[in-house]
């Protein structure tokens, strides 16, 4: 890791803070602290996530319900397993099939969580994969939800959230769209709105912002940038920074893995024993690596229990020492 190089060096103890006092890296860090979300690029070779992009797309092919990659007019629920509206595929033991097992313990990807945390004990999410196909006309609508992931009433920087982009991903190719500069704001913010109605939330790590909050980010002069990568770019964003995805306008389909780590410092014994438990049984969790909440691999479908199961992965992951580490299992204590 490069050195700091700051007058504020004496409160940095390694780890970033996000608050206006980590030094200047004269790298992608500098975007993440100033901006709230940073691109890290090249965190895999091209060659590598074009060949995890593929991997990706033949999993949807292998439900055998119809979805073809070379028949744009198969892009249709009946025809796909269960994506929601946002474009995630939480269930049928997707989030650990062996490419997005791959994915999480590229070193270039948990390389920049440990720039970030400064360890390499970390631990990683069991979260959804994310196909934002380009033709959508028989898809559920995806309309903003811009929103936080973190309860306002425990503020300062407390999760960095990660995506790897595995193809072309321009202006008009959807994905990520992010309130530039907000993560700062979010204390301010949370002062000034305490009278605000709160949109229904599942968990109170989530903070939607009503028409009031939008208006409110836009009095501060913020603006909204639509992230663009290459396949193989890292995108992490601060939880504070406010954000949603966008979908594809053109021919372009967007493919994403989410990634998130925590170091294994920051979690308890009963969450690793979770953590587990999700791992052994093939289980998605959210972006939050502590596996907090643990998801179910039988997708609903038509208001019952879709018929489509699968409780294992379509390819069981061969994890590396890393990839292995990353479960949090070796850091379980014995009894
Ligand atoms: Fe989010």
């Amino acid at each position: 890791m490069a050195a700091p190089s700051s007058a504020l060096q004496s409160v940095y103890d390694g780890r970033l803070k996000v608050d206006g006092t980590d030094p200047v890296f004269n790298d992608w860090r500098d975007d993440l602290v100033r901006d709230g979300y940073a691109v890290i690029k090249g965190a895999i070779p091209r060659d590598r996530a074009l060949g995890y992009a593929d991997k990706m797309l033949a999993l949807a092919e292998s439900f055998g319900l119809g979805y073809d990659r070379n028949d744009r007019d198969s892009v249709h629920p009946d025809k796909l397993p269960v994506i929601n509206e946002k474009g995630m595929l939480l269930h049928y033991a997707a989030p650990h099939e062996d490419f997005v097992w791959g994915v999480r313990s590229e070193a270039g990807v948990v390389g920049a969580f440990e720039k970030v945390f400064n360890t390499e004990d970390l631990i990683v999410s069991f979260d959804a994969i994310n196909y934002g196909f380009s033709n959508r006309t028989c898809m559920p609508s995806n309309k903003p939800w811009p929103h936080q992931d973190q309860d306002p009433a425990k503020p300062g920087f407390r999760c960095l959230q990660g995506l790897v982009n595995l193809l072309p991903n321009g202006p008009n190719d959807g994905g990520l769209i992010v309130c530039k500069g907000g993560h700062l704001l979010s204390e301010e913010f949370h002062k000034d709105m305490i009278d605000e109605e709160r949109i229904p939330a599942w968990t109170p790590e989530w903070y939607g912002y009503t028409e009031a909050g939008m208006k409110w980010l836009e009095g501060k002069g913020l603006e909204w940038v639509k992230v663009e990568a290459e396949p193989g770019d890292l995108l992490v964003w601060d939880s504070r920074t406010p954000h949603y995805n966008v979908p594809a306008k053109e021919t372009q389909d967007r493919l994403a893995i989410y990634t998130c780590y925590m170091p294994v410092a920051d979690v308890s014994q009963e969450d690793l024993l979770r953590k587990k438990d999700a791992f052994e049984k093939r289980l998605g969790t959210t972006h939050w690596p502590n596996a907090r909440h643990v998801g179910t691999n039988t997708a609903k479908r038509n208001g019952g229990d879709d018929i489509v199961t699968r409780d294992r992965p379509l390819n069981e992951p061969v994890l590396s020492e890393r990839g292995f580490k990353l479960t949090g299992i070796p850091y379980i204590k014995a009894n």
